[in-house]
C-alpha cells in the first residue's frame, strides 16, 4: 500500500538533529540534561541524550551551548478583537480602577470589524507570541456576545488553533436582561458556537455572572460536549474556584483572591490554577499567591491573558519574569507552569515536555540556561522556535 499523506510529508521533512545543547529541559523522566542533543522525526521527539552519542540525521542545528526548552503553552488568551484601549490603560496608571467595564468598548469595535480585519489581528498576535516562544495558544471568543458574532469569532480563532474557547458568558451585553442572556448563552448561542469550540468559559465575578449562572453555563457546555474552564476570583473573593472544582473544570483562571479553603480545594482537585500575572501588572493589582498554591500541592499554569483591556501582552517570557520576581516562583517552577502547566490546563499530554514521543515544539534560548528568561527581563532571548518539528 502507498504512503499515507503524513508519511509522505515526514519523509520530505526528514530527520532533524539539534546538538550542542547547553541545557535541555525535558520536564520528563530524563529531567534536565547538559551537553545534550535531541532528534526529531515525523514532527515528534524521537531521541534525547548526550550530544556525543547522538545519531546522525538528515539536517542538523548546532545549538552552540544554548538552552533548549519546551514551547510555551499559552492556555488563556482573548485574541479575537478589534481596536485597543490604550487610553483606558493610561487612565488606570493615573489611578482609575479596573472594573471590566471596558469590555463593552471592545465588543462595539469587534462587531464593527470585518472578518479580514479580525483575522489579521489574530494572525499578528499569534505571530508575535510565536516569536517569543509560544507554540500553542488557546483563543477565546467573548467580544461578540450575539450568536452570530460569537460563532464568527470562534470560526476565525479556529483558523489559528485547535484550542478554541466559547466565552459568550464574558459580560451581559447592554440592554439585555441577565436571565434572558444566560438562556441565550446556554441555548442558541451555544449551538452556533459549538462546531468551532473545544472549551466553554465563563467570567464568574461580581458585575459579570454569579456562581449559579456560571454553574448553569458550564453544565450546558458539558452537555454539548465542550470541556470547561472559568475566570474565577479575579477582582475579588467569591465562589468561582469552588464552581470550577465541583464541575471538574480543566482550569480556574486568575485565582487572584483565594481563601485557604480555595487553595485546599484546588490542591485536592484535577483543576489547574492558571495564573495570569500580566493582568495584575496592567491593572496594578496584588499578584496571586503562587507560593501558597504550590506549597499546598496545586498544579499551577502561567498564561498571558492577552487582551486589549486587562493584559495586552503576548509574551510568556514576560509572565515568567513576573512570576519569579513578584510571585516567588523559582525559575524552574515558572518554566514548568508556562509549558507543562499550560498543557495540563488544556488536558494535553503531547505538549509542554520534550520526552521521546512528544510533539517537537521547542525553543532554542539565546542563553546558557532557562534562568535567564527571568534574570534578563524584557530581552528577546528566543533565538529559534521549532513547531511540530519545523524551524519557523
Ligand atoms: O481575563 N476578566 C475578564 N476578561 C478579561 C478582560 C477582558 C477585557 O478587559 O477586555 C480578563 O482579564
Ligand atoms: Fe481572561
Amino acid at each position: 500500500s502507498g504512503a499515507t499523506g503524513s508519511e509522505a510529508k515526514s519523509s520530505a521533512m526528514g530527520s532533524l538533529l539539534i546538538d550542542g545543547i547547553g541545557e535541555l529541559t525535558t520536564h520528563g523522566p530524563q529531567g534536565t540534561l547538559t551537553g545534550a542533543a535531541l532528534v526529531i522525526v515525523d514532527g515528534r521527539v524521537a531521541w534525547v541524550g548526550p550530544s556525543e552519542a547522538a545519531p546522525a540525521a538528515d539536517r542538523r542545528i548546532d545549538a552552540a551551548g544554548r538552552a533548549v526548552i519546551p514551547g510555551f503553552v499559552d492556555s488563556h488568551a482573548h485574541l479575537v478583537f478589534a481596536g485597543d484601549r490604550a487610553a483606558e490603560f493610561a487612565a488606570r496608571m493615573a489611578g482609575e480602577p479596573y472594573t471590566g467595564g471596558g469590555i463593552r468598548t471592545t465588543v462595539a469595535a469587534t462587531r464593527a470589524a470585518s472578518d479580514d480585519a479580525l483575522r489579521a489581528n489574530v494572525g499578528r498576535l499569534v505571530a508575535e507570541a510565536r516569536r517569543q516562544g509560544t507554540t500553542t495558544v488557546e483563543v477565546k471568543s467573548g467580544y461578540g456576545l450575539t450568536s452570530k458574532e460569537e460563532s464568527r469569532a470562534l470560526r476565525i480563532a479556529g483558523e489559528f488553533t485547535t484550542e478554541t474557547t466559547y466565552l459568550g458568558a464574558h459580560v451581559v451585553p447592554e440592554g439585555v436582561p441577565a436571565d434572558e442572556y444566560v438562556r441565550l448563552v446556554c441555548g442558541p448561542m451555544l449551538s452556533a458556537a459549538r462546531p468551532y469550540a473545544r472549551w466553554i468559559d465563563v467570567f464568574c465575578e461580581r458585575g459579570a455572572f454569579d456562581p449559579d449562572q456560571a454553574r448553569e453555563i458550564l453544565r450546558a457546555g458539558l452537555a454539548a460536549g465542550l470541556g470547561t474552564r472559568i475566570h474565577a476570583n479575579q477582582l475579588g473573593p467569591g465562589e468561582g474556584v469552588r464552581v470550577a472544582v465541583e464541575s471538574d473544570a480543566a482550569s480556574a483562571d486568575h485565582c487572584t483572591h483565594l481563601s485557604p479553603a480555595d487553595i485546599d480545594a484546588l490542591a485536592g482537585s484535577g483543576t489547574v490554577a492558571t495564573l495570569l500575572p500580566g493582568a495584575e501588572f496592567s491593572t496594578r493589582s496584588p499578584y496571586p499567591d503562587a507560593r501558597a498554591l504550590l506549597d499546598a500541592g496545586a498544579t499551577v499554569a502561567l498564561a498571558t491573558d492577552c487582551n486589549p483591556g486587562s493584559s495586552y501582552t503576548s509574551s510568556m517570557p514576560f509572565c515568567i519574569a513576573l512570576a519569579v520576581r513578584e510571585m516567588r516562583m523559582t525559575p524552574a517552577e515558572a518554566l514548568w507552569a508556562a509549558t507543562a502547566g499550560g498543557a495540563r490546563a488544556l488536558r494535553r499530554d503531547d505538549i509542554g515536555h520534550l520526552d521521546v514521543g512528544a510533539r517537537a515544539d521547542l525553543s532554542i534560548v539565546d542563553a546558557p540556561s532557562h534562568v535567564h528568561l527571568a534574570y534578563r527581563p524584557g530581552v528577546p532571548l528566543i533565538h529559534q522556535v521549532i513547531q511540530g518539528g519545523e524551524p519557523i
